[in-house]
């Protein structure tokens, strides 16, 4: 069975490469109604590190102050070869292989929407990374909340960036990855509080708490990391991201997770959770929820992929064949993709049902 969150990552590729084109309300429709997970938290929390790490690899602007202006997509492909490239969907025909040109680019396509402002815009970025190394996973990086708008912003980006961050959130389907810095009082965490608004029961939140290495000296977060105080019904996970300076240093990220692993390895206050602990684990056990979710709702994914082949068709027989033009070939690529995932989705049903064929 190929694996599920492969084919739905597919399949959100596929709706997003055809977004500009008018009939796009099913495709919509159809990406929403799959799982991503999403990064929230305050400004600096460490939400850009987290990706990285979890990625494995360096392509994303980070530091100080609003450095995420815009939400990227970020899909993450399991491949078999042992190539590392990424791709993003406004240059459809560059492969990357230098992941520090990624973050460049990043930067750069940021700013040709907000013009080198600190401005936001709620447009999304969309990169493919393929990788031997990576879990498949779709994340999407948000600006991080902040409470006042510093110079060169309009008061309203404050609501603004909260709006965007709920936009994402509030739909059920989204998983979301609340980032705190563990230097700071839990009790004032932005990722939380937002969090809670749309997930009381902590059913689809994964608390992150990140710079554990910053705590004030004799203390811990114990209380956090083993669910005494702020419950959810995932447990909590730690992590230790390169600081700003081991950045500026060029400490690479397989040292980076080395040098995090022997953290926990060797931590008398988190020694007995260090197999829970960390970047590397996050991204397990976030794929591997994702793919629980995936499962529990090939029903319902079924169901509006079939929606789509059927829209898709009538479409097409309005615009008539032969495909003269871009946009009816490229609906005809999406609906012979839907009737693959539509296949390939039933034998995976047909496998897991007892009793069932194969
Ligand atoms: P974002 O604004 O939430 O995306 O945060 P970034 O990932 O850009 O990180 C903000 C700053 O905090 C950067 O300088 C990071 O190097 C630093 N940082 C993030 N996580 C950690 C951590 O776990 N430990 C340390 N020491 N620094 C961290
Ligand atoms: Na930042
Ligand atoms: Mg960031």
């Amino acid at each position: 069975m190929d694996n599920l969150i492969g084919l739905v990552n597919r399949i959100q590729r596929a709706c997003t490469a055809l977004g500009d084109y008018g009939g796009e309300g099913t495709l919509q429709s159809l990406w929403e109604s799959l799982p991503t997970v999403v990064v929230v938290g305050g400004q600096s929390s460490g939400k850009s590190s987290v990706l990285e790490s979890i990625v494995g690899r360096d392509f994303l602007p980070r530091g100080s102050g609003i450095v995420t202006r815009r939400p990227l997509v970020l899909q993450l492909h399991k491949i078999d070869e042992k190539v590392e490239y990424a791709e993003f969907l406004h240059m459809p025909k560059k492969r990357f292989t230098d992941f520090g040109a990624v973050r460049r680019e990043i930067a750069e396509e940021t700013d040709r929407v907000t013009g080198r402002s600190r401005q936001i815009s709620p447009v999304p970025i969309h990169l493919s990374v393929y990788s031997p190394n990576v879990v498949n996973l779709t994340l999407i990086d948000l600006p991080g909340l902040t409470k006042i708008a510093i110079e060169g912003q309009s008061d309203s980006i404050v609501g603004e960036i909260e709006n965007m961050v709920r936009s994402y959130i509030e739909k059920p389907n989204t998983i979301i990855l609340a980032v705190s810095p563990a230097n700071q009082d839990i009790a004032t965490s932005d990722a939380i509080k937002i969090a809670r608004e749309v997930d009381p029961q902590g059913e689809r939140t994964f608390g992150v708490l990140t710079k554990l290495d910053l705590m004030d000296k004799g203390t811990n977060a114990l209380d956090v990391l083993e669910g005494h105080s702020y419950r959810l019904q995932h447990p909590w996970v730690g992590v230790v991201n390169r600081s700003q300076q081991d950045i500026n240093k060029n400490v690479d990220m397989i040292a980076a997770r080395r040098r995090e692993r022997d953290y926990f390895a060797q931590s008398p206050d988190y020694g007995h959770l260090a197999s829970r602990m960390g970047s590397e684990y996050l991204g397990k056990l976030l794929s591997k929820h994702l793919e629980a979710v995936i499962k529990a709702r090939i029903p319902s994914i079924l169901a509006m992929i079939n929606k789509s082949i059927d829209e898709i068709e009538a479409e097409l027989n309005q615009i008539g064949r032969p495909l003269a033009n871009d946009a009816g070939a490229q609906l005809y690529t999406v609906l012979e993709l839907c009737r693959s995932f539509d296949r390939i989705f039933k034998e995976h049903l047909d496998g897991s049902r007892p009793g069932g064929e194969k």
